[in-house]
């Protein structure tokens, strides 16, 4: 039997939202904070003071004894990366995954940000990791499947020559920041579960340059592409309604899609 996916009312997608909203500011003022020079330990710095400052908890410190606040993937670590010493130097690409609550609601985005001017690998992987995120959540409407999604992603990536890591999927959020459904980002459109009201989950496509190889390092979290590929992720919280869908990580009345790059 498939899994019960628990529905959203209004009202609990607008307490998601409230913490999605701050999850994206923290992403978008970091864009003026990362710089080549600081470490990921300053960044973890940082959102600690803003998840303060709102109110929110992080969902991260303690979970399966991650042991700090937020997710930091520099290069080609693919996720789960633990802030540390490392210094940011020009031409990295370095991946934010915050998930946090705000009375018992949980929000989840990540952002990968370019440290100064990029190599064209780094330009390119972004791009894709851009674009298979934003077709992923235009896909997304109720009416539909989930495997609309999976099949938007898959095509967007493969206009860059790109690749997605498999074992990564979204997933449903709520008053857990893992919930039923896993979120594939392969499929077929018209296939899959349905997409209806009220559904709140994650896109989060890890996308790499070539080898998907992977590995995870003897801290037991941090998964690097064997290879040595770089890798990017853009992450979203959307909320499925009637008539709309709500992407609650990226407000202001726009879309991903409206940004042929990542605006920052
Ligand atoms: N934030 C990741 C996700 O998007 C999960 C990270 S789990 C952690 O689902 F423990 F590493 F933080
Ligand atoms: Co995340
Ligand atoms: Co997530």
């Amino acid at each position: 039997m498939e899994p019960y996916i628990p529905l959203k009312t209004s009202l609990e997608v607008k307490g998601i939202q409230r913490t999605c909203i701050n999850v994206a500011g923290i992403l978008h003022s970091l864009a003026f904070f990362i710089r080549a020079g600081i470490t990921t330990r300053d960044i973890n710095r940082y959102c600690i003071e803003e998840y303060k400052k709102r109110g929110l908890v992080s969902s991260f410190l303690g979970f399966k004894g991650f042991p700090e606040s937020i997710c930091t993937s520099v290069n080609h670590v693919a996720a789960h990366g633990i802030p540390d010493n490392r210094v940011l130097m020009e031409g990295d690409i370095l991946t934010v995954d915050l998930t946090a609550q705000l009375e018992g609601w949980h929000g989840d985005a990540a952002w990968t940000y370019r440290v100064g001017n990029l190599g064209p690998d780094a330009r390119r992987v972004i791009k894709a990791a851009w674009h298979a995120t934003s077709e992923g959540c235009r896909a997304a409407k109720a009416g539909g499947r989930f495997g609309d999604i999976g099949e938007a992603i898959q095509t967007a990536v493969a206009r860059y020559g790109c690749q997605v890591l498999e074992n990564f999927v979204g997933h449903g959020i709520g008053r857990s920041f893992h919930e039923e459904p896993m979120v594939l980002n392969k499929g077929e459109k018209g296939t899959g579960r349905p997409l209806v009201p009220g559904l709140v989950f994650t896109i989060e496509p890890i996308v790499t340059l070539g080898d998907v190889t992977v590995k995870t390092l003897e801290d037991g979290w941090t998964v690097v592409v064997e290879g040595g590929g770089l890798c990017a992720q853009y992450e979203h919280t959307l909320a499925l309604g009637g008539s709309e869908t709500r992407i609650l990580t990226f407000p202001g009345g726009q879309a991903p899609w409206d940004y042929k790059t990542p605006p920052y």
